[in-house]
Parts: structure tokens; sequence; C-alpha cells
């Protein structure tokens, strides 16, 4: 059994100058990223660096029709290294360009087992969620087939993963909160799933601690302070990237899909909907186990009895992110039976990982005690 898949070297700096003087930028790097991430971090350096604009081909998440685009685009330069700044789209763009020799998205899919490696690839993330810069995996919407798909090959994980604080400063609020709860969840269904590791959960755990606690102090003392805790909380985004890599996401991520897909709700937001609900009745069908582990370890941070564990994690929560029933983004008895049939049949990948069996009735439960 595979303990711990950890494969980019890891790398942190405070500030982007001081990473742009250790790797030495210059000529032979293509830097894929946004024009307001470049600007007001990268343009005073004056390197001779070749750079994309990913806004520059369409708004939103990756496209078949914008990372052909951006494919074209590279094909115009020479260069050794792909250096991807960003949230992530950029990232899994990235991840995309540096395995083709200018093919197609069409094309990469139709020799998935064949990917090589064409250049270097760094990744450098802007927000403190996805954790998919230890990750090998792009989702991509195929809008020509109509299916969003998931391109992963061990080809596509960077050399080096780098953090830099200094870049998440000036994360918007919203961006922040949705995309820590997304790494507090893929902290906690990692360390819940059947494939958790001691080495797993090791990052799993710590991860939790570092976003609950630092939850706690942002209450507390203010959001004014959140620009000093952006380091923690990239750093433990980091933690649970590392942890879901080795040991999966799981139902909360599996039925955020079809809410996020549907009434395009972003990603944190949407495994925030689900995320207690699901642990709820995680507990209904096994109480002992990695669940009581989990239950009395969040128990402990929140300062509660572990009995009303969920609603004490809910009240934090909610200080950052109001949750919503989800009726108030639309959802109806209807959606909720096609989203329950949508988890079943697409979702099987992560449904393996669930702490324990759910099947379709408990699926549609879960949602209609959402509504
Ligand atoms: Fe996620």
């Amino acid at each position: 059994m595979k303990q711990l898949i950890l494969k980019p070297e890891l790398h942190k700096f405070q500030t982007c100058k001081e990473f742009a003087k250790e790797f030495e930028l210059g000529e032979d790097d293509l830097i894929l990223t946004n024009e307001y991430i470049f600007n007001p971090y990268f343009k005073e350096l004056n390197l001779p660096v070749k750079t994309i604009f990913q806004e520059k081909f369409g708004a939103g998440e990756p496209t078949d029709i914008m990372v052909d685009a951006i494919i074209n685009e590279a094909a115009k330069y020479t260069f050794k290294r792909i250096i991807a700044i960003g949230g992530g789209t950029i990232i899994d763009i990235a991840k995309v360009l540096a395995v083709t020799n200018g093919e197609s998205v069409d094309k990469l899919y139709d020799k998935k087992n064949e990917l090589k490696k064409h250049y270097e690839l760094i990744i450098i993330p802007t927000t403190c969620g996805t954790g998919s810069e230890v990750t090998n995996i792009s989702i991509i919407n195929r809008t020509r087939l109509g299916v969003k798909m998931g391109l992963t090959s061990p080809e596509m994980f960077a050399e080096k993963a780098v953090l830099i604080p200094e870049l998440l400063k000036s994360l918007p609020f919203k961006v922040f909160a949705t995309s820590s709860i997304d790494a507090l969840v893929h902290s906690v269904e990692s360390s819940l799933s059947p494939k958790a590791t001691d080495y797993s959960k090791l990052f799993g755990y710590k991860a939790i601690e570092m976003i609950i606690t630092s939850y706690q102090r942002l209450v507390k003392e203010g959001k004014e302070i959140l620009p000093d805790l952006m380091d923690t909380f990239l750093t433990a985004s980091n933690f649970a990237g590392i942890a879901f890599e080795t040991a999966g996401c799981a139902a909360v991520h599996a039925l955020s899909y079809p809410l996020g897909a549907k009434y395009h709700v972003p990603h944190g937001e949407s495994n925030y909907a689900v995320f207690t609900g699901v642990l709820k009745n995680y507990m209904e069908i096994k109480q002992d186990g990695e669940i009581a582990t989990m239950n009395e370890f969040l128990a402990n941070l929140l300062n509660c009895d572990v009995k009303v564990v969920y609603e004490e994690l809910e009240n934090l929560l909610n200080s950052v992110l109001q949750k919503k029933p989800l009726h108030e983004y639309g959802v109806t008895e209807k959606d909720a039976e096609d989203f329950a049939e949508s988890v079943m049949k697409t979702q099987g990948r992560l449904m393996a990982n669930n702490f324990v069996v759910l099947d379709y009735d408990r699926v549609l439960k879960i949602y209609k005690e959402l509504l």
C-alpha cells in the first residue's frame, strides 16, 4: 500500500523577488499567470521572461478552447521551463502545457497513457485551497464533448512547488474563505479515507489544526490580521494537498460537484454546503474508528463536547463563510434526485474513498436534509 506520494520538491520564499533571484528567472522561462498577479509582483523586477496572461484567452474554468489557444500561443516562444503562478485554472492549464508538443487537448486525451513531459514545470499557488501544486490532475471542461474530465499522468507533476505567502496578501476575502474551507475539506476527507496512512494523516490532521486555530484567531482578532495568517493558510493548504494526493477526497467533493456544475457555486462553497451533512451521515452509520478520532480531535480544538462537534464546527465556519441551505442556490427536490443519480453514476472515483459506503438512498437523504 502506498504510504505517501510527494513528487514535487517543495520551496518557500517570503517574496517574489527572493524567488526570482534564487530560481534565476530568465529567457528560458515562460510564466503563465494573470496580468493582475504579474504586474504588482513581477513587473518591476524587469525579468527577461516570456509571459502568457491566461485571461486573454477566456474567463473562468479551463475549457478545451481556452487551453488550445494557450497551447498555440506558447508554440510561438522558445522556453525550457514553465512557471505557473495562479489559482486552480492557471495550474491546471500549466500541467497540460508541460506535456504538449503543440498537440491539442483532444489529442492529449487520446494518448493520455503515453504523455511525455516536454518542459520543466514549476507551480506557485496564489490561493490557499486547491493543493493542486502537489497533484498531477488537470480538470478541463471539454466543451466539444459536453463533459468535464480530469487528465492525469505521472508526467504532469511539477518538478518544483513554490509557496510565496506575499502573493496571497491581497486575496479577496471571499476567495480566501472558499479556498481555505476547500483545504479543510481536503484534510478531513483524506484523513477519513480508507486509503489514509500514518503519513498522509500526519499532514491531514496538522492542516486541520492550522486551519481551525487560524479561523479562531481571525474571529477573535478581526479580519485585519488576515494578511499575517496567509503563510499558515498557504502551508496548511499544501499539507492538505499532500494528504489528499495520497488518500483522496470523497463524498463531500462528490456531492458538491453537481451543485457546482448546475448552479455555478464556487468549489469551496459547494463543498461547505454538503460538508457537515456528509459527516453526520457517516456518524449515523458508524460511530467508531477514524471518525471517533477525528471528532475528538475537532472537539479538542473547538473546546466543546464531542456530541456537538459538527454544530460547533459550523458555528466557526459560518463566521468565515455563511452556510446556505441548498434551496437558496435554487436546488429543488427533483434536483436532489438528479444529483444523487449523477453522484452514483459519475463520481465512483471519489465515492470509493468514503469512510463508509454511501448508497443512492443515503446520498439522496443527505441532499434532502440539506435542502
Ligand atoms: Fe477541493
